[in-house]
């Protein structure tokens, strides 16, 4: 009887004896990142307009928190200021507010042609994306 140990050298599969290494398979690029906190708030046609006055006025500090402003997004730093309730929100972006630490929040952001309303909208948009 002839020996069988040739046998074990018979592929057992074509990955493993298809002679050719496969390449590696450079890593997917990542999906993108969703660029709001909150995509949700586009349903709202409110928050929607709101969004754009605080692209316009407001988010060269509340974007990455120059001055000490509270970023958009960053619930830890929202809740307190949200506590105090919508109406004291908004009376410190239309007159103005200086924070416990001397931050301060300028009257409207600095841009008086906005209204009370577009100072407002900001303010819903940027309370929705920040809870
Ligand atoms: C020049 C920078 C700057 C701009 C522009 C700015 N903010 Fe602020 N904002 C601040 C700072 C700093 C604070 C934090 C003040 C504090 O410590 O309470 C703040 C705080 C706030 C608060 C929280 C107030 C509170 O009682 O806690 C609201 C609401 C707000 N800003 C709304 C707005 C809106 C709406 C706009 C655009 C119309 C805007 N801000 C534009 C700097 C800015």
């Amino acid at each position: 009887m002839r020996p069988r140990g040739p046998v074990v050298l018979v592929c057992l599969s074509f990955a493993a004896c298809g002679g050719e290494a496969e390449a590696p398979v450079a890593p997917a690029t990542p999906p993108a990142q969703a660029v709001s906190p909150t995509p949700a708030v586009f349903d709202d046609p409110a928050l929607a307009a709101g969004r754009s006055i605080w692209m316009d006025t407001c988010q060269g500090c509340h974007d990455i928190g120059i001055a000490g402003a509270p970023k958009l997004g960053d619930t830890a730093a929202w809740a307190p200021r949200i506590a105090q309730g919508q109406a004291v929100l908004y009376e410190h972006a239309i007159n103005g507010h200086f924070g416990p630490t001397g931050t301060m929040m300028p009257p409207r952001g600095g841009n008086d042609a906005l209204s009370d309303e577009e100072v407002k909208a900001a303010v819903d948009y940027m309370v929705a994306a920040s809870r």
